[in-house]
């Protein structure tokens, strides 16, 4: 399926960080028809959320497993191969060289699709700089961004700042996942690159990926319709 192929609604990734199994089923149940598409990340993949990728795959919905898995080639590809068995559609991974290599290949033949995390958008020049790289957030993600291609990645997880520069960079193939969105007046919390849904959508993602603002709302149900009902001329313009 190439970006301009999929569906509005798809296009909302719920995150569903929540302690729990049962939390987690029960934001679903409330999101209902509204959400079709929905992250499990560390805290409920340590929780029980590998089993209910699976449950979730088997109801008709979309599973974006981010484990944001590195470790040596060998360890990654295994992993991948046991993972891609649970019918998520996609997985993430960090982009390093080695790390997408092995996931790519492991991943032939099965309908995973793999994303590479670029730089954490919690992460700014500083924090790069502390962790030790030369590059600041823009070089570094300009040339994780050009290795996935290169390399056979499906997509590229990115802040919504760095969008048209990575489309203009990868073209229509690959898929643009953004975190760091921001529905008007909800809070950043621990986000340093954020923007709205419309002006995501605007900059070239395909998926928005949203937590707090939808799972923490009193009515997560009208936040995820707003936010598909803010994207919907974006998409049409
Ligand atoms: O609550 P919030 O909308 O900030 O959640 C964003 C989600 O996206 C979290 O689950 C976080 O782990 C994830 N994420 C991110 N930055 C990345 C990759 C994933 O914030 N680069």
């Amino acid at each position: 399926m190439t970006p301009s192929d999929i569906p509005t609604k798809d296009r909302l990734i719920v995150a569903l960080d929540l302690p729990s199994v049962q939390q987690a089923e029960a934001m679903v149940a409330r999101l209902g028809d509204s959400v079709s598409f929905f992250k499990i990340g560390y805290q409920l993949a340590y929780a029980g959320g590998l089993p209910l990728a699976r449950k979730l795959a088997d109801d008709g919905k979309k599973v974006f497993l981010d484990l944001k898995l590195h470790d040596i080639g060998n360890t990654v590809a295994r992993g991948v191969e046991n993972i891609a068995k649970l019918g998520a559609t996609f997985l993430s991974v960090h982009a390093y060289p080695q790390t997408m290599k092995a996931a790519v290949e492991a991943r032939t033949g099965s309908s995973l699709k793999i994303l590479a995390v670029t730089v954490l958008t919690s992460y700014d020049d500083g924090d790069l700089h502390a962790a030790g790289y030369r590059l600041g957030v823009s070089d570094t993600v300009e040339a994780r961004g050009r290795q996935a291609q290169g390399l056979g990645i499906d997509g590229i997880v990115c802040s919504p700042e760095e969008a048209a520069a990575l489309r203009r960079l990868v073209g229509h193939q690959m898929h643009l996942v953004t975190p760091g969105i921001r529905p008007a007046g909800s809070a950043s919390g621990d986000q340093k690159r954020i923007t709205t849904p419309a002006r995501a959508i605007a900059a070239g993602s395909d998926y928005l990926v949203v937590g707090r603002p939808v799972v923490e709302a009193a009515d997560p149900k009208a936040v995820a319709e707003a936010i598909l009902a803010e994207i919907t001329p974006s998409l049409a313009a």
